[in-house]
């Protein structure tokens, strides 16, 4: 068979890995050629790409980001944009395409995937917001950076006496803070799927340090929000997307919270550095299990499927069911968190 292979949305740790599994298995096994599509969809409406092979993806499974380039461009983003993939198919006799990609590609995928299109997906993201699989890798990567920024977070607050805020990714989800809050010990935590008060993070800072511990942790999601009415977001906080901007929420819940207990605060905006560098071993080993499996389902057909780890196997599930809607954080998970704020 000839399968095309493309990463889209924002890069994340472990898809090179990912490519390296589907090429081994696809090349060894089944004797397959593989095409990599540059930049996600848009290399496939382009005609965009390069011949894969074991031997040039040596080396590529420990380095990050990905080696074909990403873009968050869709073909329904354009009139032509769907008779692109069908032509670039015909004419390079694709017989089916991997697309190794978080919540847009993936619902991308599905829809062209109705439209007749051979596809399978692979669920990424650091978020590790995707329904259906218990883990996206990347997310074990993300989860390490943020714990150790915190672990050296707590030296430089004890040492200066503040408060440190430490602004974490998670548009929608949670999930990164609230590990990385329990792993690194944090005072509070704030996600997005529970609005926060902050005339109650204030409180509970200042009951804190009346006990004369004077240094604090809040990690903060990027998609954090203030209950209805108790804090007001500037305009020019949220992106042309409706989004808080990276940084608005960490920087808003620091200078609140000087203003309010007087505590010298200050913010860490970790960004993009939890997206970059070499993944875990745990990703490592998740994403290659996610490329053979990939190329396995291929195989056997499974169209409009994606590959997804539930109770320790990698299964078949369909993307309808995965993009229909996001994986948040478990409520036992968040309970456990919530037993050490303070
Ligand atoms: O979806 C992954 C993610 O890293 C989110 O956590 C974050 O909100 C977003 O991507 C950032 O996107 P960009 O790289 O386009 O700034």
């Amino acid at each position: 068979m000839r399968v095309g292979i493309l990463t889209g949305g924002g890069d994340c740790p472990g898809l090179n890995a990912v490519i390296r599994g589907i090429v081994r298995k696809g090349e060894q096994t089944f004797g397959d050629e593989l095409l990599g599509f540059h930049d996600g969809w848009r290399g496939v409406m382009d005609g965009d790409f390069e011949l894969l092979s074991v031997e040039q993806l040596r080396g590529t499974l420990p380095r990050g980001g990905t080696i074909l380039g990403t873009s968050r461009i869709q073909p329904f983003m354009y009139d032509d944009g769907v008779d692109r993939v069908r032509a670039t198919m015909a004419e390079h006799e694709v017989d089916a395409i991997i697309a190794i990609g978080g919540e847009g590609t993936l619902s991308c995928s599905r829809e062209l995937f109705r439209l007749g299109l051979p596809i399978v997906g692979v669920p990424k993201t650091i978020d590790n917001d995707i329904g259906l699989t218990e883990r996206t890798f990347g997310f074990d990567t993300a989860v390490h950076i943020a714990t150790e920024a915190i672990d050296r977070l707590h030296t430089t607050a004890e040492s200066h006496n503040r408060v440190m805020v430490v602004e974490v990714m998670g548009r929608h989800v949670g999930h990164i803070a609230t590990w990385a809050g329990i792993a690194g010990g944090a005072t509070m935590t704030l996600i997005p799927e529970e609005p926060f008060d902050i005339a109650e993070v204030c409180e509970t800072l200042a009951r804190r340090h009346q006990k004369g511990r004077y240094a604090s942790i809040v990690v903060v999601a990027e998609g954090a929000k203030p209950k209805e009415g108790t804090l007001e977001i500037r305009p020019d906080e949220f992106d042309e997307y409706g989004h808080i901007r990276l940084g608005g929420i960490g920087n808003l819940v620091r200078s609140e919270i000087e203003r309010r207990t007087g505590f010298e605060t200050r913010v860490t905006i970790l960004g993009h550095v939890q997206r970059g560098g070499s993944p875990t071993a745990y990703d490592r080993v998740l994403s290659t299990w996610f490329g053979v499996a990939a190329i396995d389902a291929v195989h056997d057909e499974a169209w409009g499927q994606m590959v997804a780890l539930q109770a320790n196997r990698v299964v078949r599930v369909d993307l309808a069911d995965a993009v229909k809607e996001l994986k948040y954080v478990n409520p036992q998970l968040w309970d456990v968190a919530q037993q050490f704020f303070a």
